[in-house]
C-alpha cells in the first residue's frame, strides 16, 4: 500500500535527507562511498544498472551502527581505532530493519582486512571488497587531499584489500575523473541517475518506511516503543471509528513518521531528568516542523498533514500552527489523542506516568473546553483498556526485539575479537 504514497526516488532521498538530519558530515560520507562503490561496480562491468542503484543504497548506509555505538561525529575513532561496534549494530539493524537481506553482511565486514575476508564463503564477498576500498578511499581521501594518490591503497594490495578490487579502483580512476567529482562535490548528477535504476517493491517501500521510524531507535529505543504503541491506539480507533481503507493508511503512515523530527534534537534534550526552560521546549518543538521538511515533495500531502498536526488542539492551543477545530478532520484527532494518552501514560525521566483517571479527566475536561474532538476522544474513552492492553502488548514487543538485538550483537562480537 506503501506504492501510491512514496516513489522509489522519493524514497531514497527521503532516506538520505533522513541521515543528513541525524548528522550532516556522516550522510555526506554515506552518499560519497555509495558514489565511488557505484562507479567500481560499474568499472567491473557485470552488474545491471538496477543491481549497481541498490549496493549504492546500501553503501549510503555503511555506517549507519555508528549513530547507535559512538559519537557520530567523532568519524576516525570508528572508522579507524574502534571499528567493530558499528560494524556489527549496523549490521544487525539493516538485517532485522530494513529490506537488505544477505546483503546487510557486507557492512560486519566492512572494516576487516582483506586477508580476515578472502576465505570467507559468502555471496557478494566481492562487492564487500569494493565497499572496504570506497570507505577507505573517501576517508583518506579527505585526510590528505591533494596528497592523496591510488599507491595508497595499492601499498595494501593483498593485505587490507583485496588485489582484484584494488585493480577495479586502478581502472576506474583511469577511465574517470571521479577523483575530480569527489573533491568538487560534482557527483551529484551520477547518483541522481542510479537513483532512476531504484525500483523498489511495495514491501520494500514499507521497510524503509519504518526503518526511518527505528532511526529514533538509535537515539533513543523508548521512542520506537512509543510511536508503536501511538501506531497501535490510532489503528484502533480507526477500527472502532469504521474510518475507510484510504483514510487508515495515511493515519497510519503519518502515525510511523510523526516523530522523525526529533532525530535533530539534541538526545540530551529528550530524556532530560529535569524541568525543561522555555528555550529548550522551544527547540523540542522544532521537531513538527522539521519532520514536515523532511517529508515535504516526497510522501504524499495528506499524510504529511495528519503527522504535522500531532500536537495541535482543537481549541487552538496546539503547536506550531495553533490551528482550530474548523481546519482539522476526525485523521488529525485520531493521531493527536494515540499520540496524547500513549504519551501521558508512559513514565518519563522528568515525571511519573499519568493514572488512567488523569488521563480520563484531561479528555472529559478537553471535551468541554474544546480542546479535544468529543467523537474521537469518547471512543477512546469506552475502549480504554482494550486499546491500551494491545498497544502496550506492541510497544513491549518492540523492546524485545532491542534485547534480542543486544544478545545478538554481543554474540557476534565475541565470534569476532
Ligand atoms: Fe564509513
Ligand atoms: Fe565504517
Ligand atoms: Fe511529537
Amino acid at each position: 500500500m506503501a506504492v501510491e504514497y512514496i516513489t522509489s526516488r522519493n524514497m531514497i532521498s527521503l532516506i538520505y535527507e533522513t541521515m543528513r538530519v541525524m548528522n550532516v558530515g556522516a550522510a555526506h560520507h554515506g552518499v560519497r562511498v555509495g558514489y565511488i562503490m557505484a562507479k567500481l561496480l560499474e568499472t567491473r562491468g557485470t552488474y545491471e544498472k538496477y543491481e549497481i542503484a541498490d549496493f549504492m543504497i546500501l553503501a549510503m548506509l555503511h555506517d549507519i551502527g555508528a549513530f547507535k555505538t559512538d559519537d557520530v561525529r567523532k568519524q576516525l575513532t570508528y572508522e579507524a581505532k574502534r571499528t567493530l561496534p558499528h560494524s556489527i549494530y549496523g549490521y544487525l539493524f539493516l538485517k532485522y530493519l530494513a529490506p537488505f537481506g544477505e546483503r546487510s553482511k557486507m557492512i560486519l565486514y566492512h572494516h576487516m582486512d582483506y586477508t580476515k575476508t578472502k576465505d570467507l564463503d559468502y555471496r557478494y564477498r566481492f562487492e564487500l571488497e569494493l565497499l572496504k576500498i570506497a570507505e577507505m578511499m573517501d576517508i583518506w581521501y579527505k585526510a590528505f587531499d591533494e596528497k592523496f594518490e591510488y599507491s595508497m591503497i595499492n601499498r595494501y594490495s593483498g593485505t587490507k584489500f583485496d588485489p582484484e578490487a584494488v585493480a577495479v579502483l586502478g581502472q576506474t580512476i583511469e577511465r574517470d575523473d571521479f577523483f575530480e567529482k569527489i573533491k568538487n562535490n560534482t557527483f551529484g548528477d551520477e547518483v541522481d541517475e542510479y537513483e532512476d535504476y531504484v525500483l523498489l517493491s511495495d514491501e520494500e517501500k514499507e521497510k524503509y518506511l519504518k526503518m526511518l521510524m527505528y532511526f529514533t531507535g538509535l537515539k533513543d529505543e523508548s521512542m520506537v516503543a512509543e510511536t508503536i504503541s501511538v501506531i497501535s491506539v490510532s489503528r484502533e480507533l480507526v477500527r472502532k471509528l469504521g474510518l475507510n481503507e484510504s483514510d487508515k493508511n495515511e493515519i497510519y503512515y503519518a502515525a510511523l513518521l510523526h516523530d522523525i523530527g526529533m532525530l535533530a534534537i539534541p538526545a540530551q534534550l529528550l530524556n532530560a531528568p529535569r524541568n525543561l526552560n522555555e528555550e529548550e521546549k522551544n527547540l523540542i518543538k522544532t521537531h513538527v516542523e522539521i519532520m514536515e521538511k523532511m517529508l515535504e515533495g516526497k510522501i504524499s500531502d495528506s499524510i504529511i498533514r495528519i503527522a504535522a498536526s500531532h500536537h495541535e488542539r482543537f481549541d487552538g492551543s496546539g503547536y506550531p500552527r495553533g490551528l482550530k477545530a474548523s481546519s482539522m478532520s476526525n485523521k488529525d484527532a485520531i493521531l493527536q489523542i494515540s499520540e496524547y494518552v500513549v504519551n501521558a501514560l508512559r513514565e518519563k525521566p522528568y515525571r511519573m506516568a499519568h493514572t488512567k483517571n488523569e488521563v480520563t479527566d484531561d479528555l472529559n475536561n478537553g471535551i468541554i473546553t474544546g480542546r479535544y474532538d468529543a467523537i474521537v476522544a469518547d471512543i477512546f474513552m469506552k475502549h480504554f483498556d482494550d486499546i491500551m492492553e494491545i498497544a502496550e502488548d506492541k510497544a513491549d514487543m518492540a523492546l524485545v526485539m532491542y534485547q534480542k538485538l543486544l544478545r545478538n550483537y554481543k554474540q557476534v562480537y565475541n565470534s569476532l575479537v
